[in-house]
């Protein structure tokens, strides 16, 4: 559903992303794993429409993303939840969530929709009408999550999740981040941690310093000495 080929972007002259191949299936989890400054959000921001490429291309279920206004990216099912998880702290949960259904097609049903993340997620309900900047991290992060779903994402787009959290908390995040999949749903999650990243993936792709250097079934990467011996120092 998703195709990236070939892709070149930077800031300026400065090239941040080198000939970057990758692509998403229907219902896939793919990580992209990197350290920092690898060029992982880079990518993310240019899915979403806020930063531009150099050259390569970009298809979305058969359709050039780049010819895509970024507002309008929203309406064709693509959802990106950005390093931070950029809730409104000040906004309550409930408010945070119908800011979530701002494409058009949306606001009618908007109360339906609140329903069904109240239903995914019981926890915010409880705490509706508490300021989101008062949630814990890891509440932060489901109420992020359920903020993107309001838009039904085809594309869910998540920057570095799991950072901040306890690890259990980490684990109940991937938990809710499966069941998001198996609806359908494709995600590309963008991580430092090797290990979580590909322990909720199927495939992976790892970047180095903008240029993809290994790829491939989440297991045998975790399994693969070179990555053993960069990433996790065995
Ligand atoms: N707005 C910007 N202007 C100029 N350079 C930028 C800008 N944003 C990022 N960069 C540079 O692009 C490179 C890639 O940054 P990016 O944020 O994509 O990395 P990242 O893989 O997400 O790192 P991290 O894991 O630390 O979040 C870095 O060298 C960074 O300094
Ligand atoms: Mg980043």
């Amino acid at each position: 559903m998703l195709k990236i080929e070939n892709l070149c972007a930077g800031y300026g002259d400065m090239q941040v992303l080198f000939d970057i191949n990758l692509n998403v299936e229907q219902g896939e989890v793919v990580s992209l794993v990197g350290s920092n400054g690898a060029g992982k959000t880079t990518l993310l921001r240019i899915l979403s429409g806020f930063q531009p490429i150099k050259s390569g291309a970009i298809t979305y279920l058969g359709q050039d993303l780049m010819k895509v206004k970024a507002y309008n990216r929203a309406e064709i099912g693509i959802s990106h939840i950005p390093q931070g998880r950029g809730i409104l702290g000040t906004l309550t949960v409930k408010e945070n969530l119908i800011m979530g259904a701002y494409p058009k097609k949306y606001r009618k049903t908007v109360n339906e929709e609140i329903e069904k993340a109240y239903n995914m997620f019981p926890k915010l309900r409880e705490r509706q009408n508490q300021l989101a900047g008062s949630l814990s991290g890891g509440e932060q992060q489901m109420l992020a999550i359920a903020r993107a779903h309001m838009i039904h994402p085809k594309l869910l787009m998540l920057d570095e999740p799991s950072l901040g959290l306890a690890p259990i908390v980490v684990e109940e995040m991937f938990e809710i981040i499966t069941r998001v999949a198996k609806e359908g749903v494709s995600i590309l999650i963008v991580e430092q941690n090797l290990v979580q990243a590909l322990s909720v993936a199927t495939r992976a792709y790892v970047l180095e310093t903008g240029r993809i250097v290994m790829q491939g079934a989440a297991k045998e990467l975790l399994d693969n000495p070179e990555i053993q011996k960069a990433y996790l120092g065995i």
